[in-house]
This record gives structure tokens, sequence and C-alpha cells, in this order.
């Protein structure tokens, strides 16, 4: 099977090599790719937003199965583009990217599913705003509708600051505050059926201990030792079924990863958001434990047959990410910054390296984005894993790098965010 990734970041590196270590894979193309992934796949220039490029390329190398790793070209329609074209593509088409395209649409599906969630309003004005922000209550949560690369979310007790959020964005969707420890679980969905990955943790904000600005994730970790054993069936049960039934009887079926983010509240596991793709870094530690071909059971799903296959398998043992991220991240990012480091942290037993935002600056690796990279350990369990993460990322450096060093330090993941409480 020939298999081409569209993107370029550290979700994208991982799927290329969980795809490599499926021996029914013969060929991994990536495009555009990263200096990472290339050690692993055959790198090609494309616009990642044209379906018609998109198209071409896969045409052109004969690719068997097309993977589409962000929500950009997803929500552009850039899989309708591919499956057009007889070629099958891991990735839903526009109109189910929605669930992740505009949060008012995932509130509506999951209200018409009867999806647990948290009580939400959309608003158009700030007078709706207000009336919304009063009846829940602090904290405040106030989301942009449409898509805003992790930016669109704040969640504040200062009433002020919400309100000053809202009215920079249009369309808002205003939320009762989740509280309860945070879960990724990632659903790999054929239209109908729908196959669970092991459960991951993300941890969200810049600094230790939960504090400081949301970002796109600065390390996790699997297995999550303190949740329910059966979460993965109960999501499934109470959330991804539901949600797949509902987008088909709209005529438009999701295929493609059903990315379920949970507050594991007292009430029960109730959704944050949806995203049509895998996330980046939870998916690093979940893809390095898959003990089951993952090129086998991508092209299943993409192909309407998951029933098919059988269901992944994980290995014992646990897996931990800690990304680096570059100087002024998550508001700004720094680029051409000479790292070193990456070969001998990669050399360590257990561990690869995951790169993100990278470039090649002649044979020199530089920065070229906020997370530049992770480091990605697994061990017998967590603690082993956290601590061959630590060991290798302590060796990679380079000018401004931040980095937290409380990845997976249970049971501080646990309180994530507990600053607002
Ligand atoms: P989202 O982009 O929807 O994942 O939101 C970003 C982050 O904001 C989440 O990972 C949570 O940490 C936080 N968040 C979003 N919605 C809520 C909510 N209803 N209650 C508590 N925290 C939330
Ligand atoms: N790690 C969060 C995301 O991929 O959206």
């Amino acid at each position: 099977m020939k298999t081409l990734v569209i993107g370029t970041g550290g979700r994208e590196h991982a799927l290329a090599l969980a795809l490599a270590q499926d021996p029914a894979v013969t060929e991994v193309h990536a495009a555009p790719g990263n200096p990472g992934i290339a050690a692993v796949a055959t790198l090609h220039d494309v616009d990642a937003m044209s379906g018609g490029a998109v198209a071409g390329l896969a045409a052109s190398l004969g690719v068997d199965l097309v993977v589409v790793g962000p929500e950009a070209p997803l929500v552009a329609g850039v899989a309708d583009t591919v499956r057009e074209q007889g070629i099958a593509v891991f990735g839903p088409s526009r109109a189910a990217a929605r669930l992740e395209g505009s949060k008012a649409f995932s509130k509506e599906v999951m209200a018409a599913a009867g999806v647990p969630t948290a009580g939400s309003r959309t608003c158009e004005t700030s007078a709706e705003v207000e009336a919304a922000l009063d009846a829940f209550g602090p904290p405040y949560v106030v989301k942009d509708d449409a898509l805003a690369a992790g930016k669109g979310v704040v969640v504040t007790r200062d009433r002020e600051a919400a309100l000053a959020h809202a009215a920079g964005c249009g369309r808002v969707v205003v939320e009762e505050f989740l509280d309860g420890p945070e879960v990724s679980l990632f659903a790999v969905c054929d239209g109908t059926t729908a196959y669970a990955l092991q459960p991951a943790q993300d941890f969200k904000r810049i600094f230790d201990g939960g504090r400081g600005p949301n970002t796109g994730g600065m390390g996790s970790y699997t297995p999550l030792t303190w949740a329910r054993p059966d979460l993965a069936e109960v999501v499934l049960d109470s959330v991804v079924l539901p949600t797949l039934g509902e987008m088909a009887r709209r005529g438009t079926p999701f295929v493609g990863c059903l990315y379920v983010g949970l507050a594991l509240t007292p009430a029960g596991p109730r959704v944050i958001e949806f995203n049509v793709r895998f996330g980046d870094p939870d998916v690093q530690p979940v893809l390095a434990l898959l003990d089951s071909p993952f090129g086998e059971l991508l092209l299943a799903a993409a192909e309407g047959r998951l029933a098919d296959v059988a269901p992944p398998a994980f290995r014992p043992g646990a897996a931990v990410s800690v990304v680096l991220a570059s100087a002024g991240y998550p508001e700004s990012s720094s680029t051409g910054d000479v790292i070193t480091g990456v070969e001998a942290a990669a050399a360590e037993e257990g561990v690869d390296v995951v790169h993100a935002g990278t470039a090649l600056d002649g044979d020199r690796l530089v920065t070229a984005g906020g997370r530049v990279l992770a480091v990605r350990a697994v061990g017998s369990d967590v603690a082993d894993a956290r601590a061959r993460a630590y060991a290798a990322a302590r060796l990679v450096t380079f000018p401004g790098l931040q980095r937290r060093s409380d990845i997976a330090a249970e049971p501080l993941g646990v309180v994530e965010g507990a600053s607002l409480r």
C-alpha cells in the first residue's frame, strides 16, 4: 500500500512513523512535510489547501490512501476533491468537518444526538454575550465560532476579559465551565463504525502547573492510570456513535478521526470540543504504543469497511511526549535559531524526536515555528517513560527554548487548569 500524508507538523511526523511500521505499507509520501518527516517519507511540494493540487499529487504518485492531517484543508474541502478522483482518503468531507469548523454547528449536532456536553448559548451581540455570561456565571468560557488555530477560547474569571474576547470575535459560543481533568479520545470512523484509540492527556497551558495561556499542547502521555478503565467504551457509546448516527442522518457521514476533547466531571464525561483530525501532541504517545497495522486501519475507515478489520491494539507500558517550544510562544514564535542535540536525544533507548516547526538552513537544523519538536519516549510505566523523555529532552538545546517540567507528573496532570477553580 502506498500512502500520502498531507501536512507539516508533529502530528504528520507521528502519522508517517506509524504508517511506516505497518508491513503492508510499502511507501510513505508526505507533502509538504518537514526535515524530520523526510527521514521516514519521500517529501513533495504541495499547496495543502488546494484539493486539486493534493488530488493531482496523489494521482501522480499512484497512492492507495491519502491521510489529511490538519483541520484547515479538511474544512476547506480537500478530502472531497481527493475522494471525487476515486482515491481513498482518511479525513472528513467539508460538510462533516464543520464539526470542528463551527463551534455552534458542533453544539447543534451534540444536542440533536443527545451527547453530554457543556450547556451553551450562541451569541451574536454584546447584549446576548452579557446575558449568557451572567446565566452561566464564572469561570467564564467564551469561544470564537470559527476556526482560530487554538486561540479562539478564553476561560477566565474576569468578566471584562470575557467580554473583550467576545467583542473581538463576531459570533461566539458562551459555555458553562466544565470542572475536571481533560482527556483526548481519538475515534477512527468510517461513517457508521468507530474504533477508539487509547485515551491520552494533553497539557495545554504554556507553564508548569497549568498556568499561563493556552497553547496547541506542551506535552502528552498515555495510558491514564487514574481514569476509569472503560472510558473509551463509554465515550464511544455516549458520544461517538450517536454523533456518527446524527451526521449520517443529515446526509454528511463522518469519515476520519473524530477527536473528542473531554472533561471528566463529577457527573461523568462531558465533551469540551470536537476536532476532525488527530491531536498533536496528544496522538504522539498513543501511536508510540500502537501494536496493530495503522495503514490497514485508516484504509479500512476510508473505504467504509472498518468492521472488517480488527480494532487497534496497544502495547503494555507507557509513552510520554515533551514539547520544546521556541521563544515567545504562544503569543509569537522565533525562527532560525540553531537546534543542537537532536541526534543524541534520538539515540537514547526508547526515544524518538518528533519534528513540528523545524527547517534546514544549509545543513543546520533550525527552529521554524512555535512548537519546534517533541521528544517522545516509551517505557515500562508512566514514570519510566517520563524519565526517559526528560533525560533525552535535556540533550536538545536552542536559544529561547521553552519546556514544561511537569508533563505526565501524575497527579499534577489531573489538576491542569486548577488555577481557575
Ligand atoms: P477548545 O479549543 O474548545 O479545546 O478549548 C481550549 C481549552 O479551553 C480546552 O482544552 C479547555 O482547557 C478549555 N475549555 C474549553 N471549554 C471549556 C469548558 N466548557 N469548561 C472548561 N474549560 C474549557
Ligand atoms: N493538542 C490539541 C490539538 O491538537 O488541538
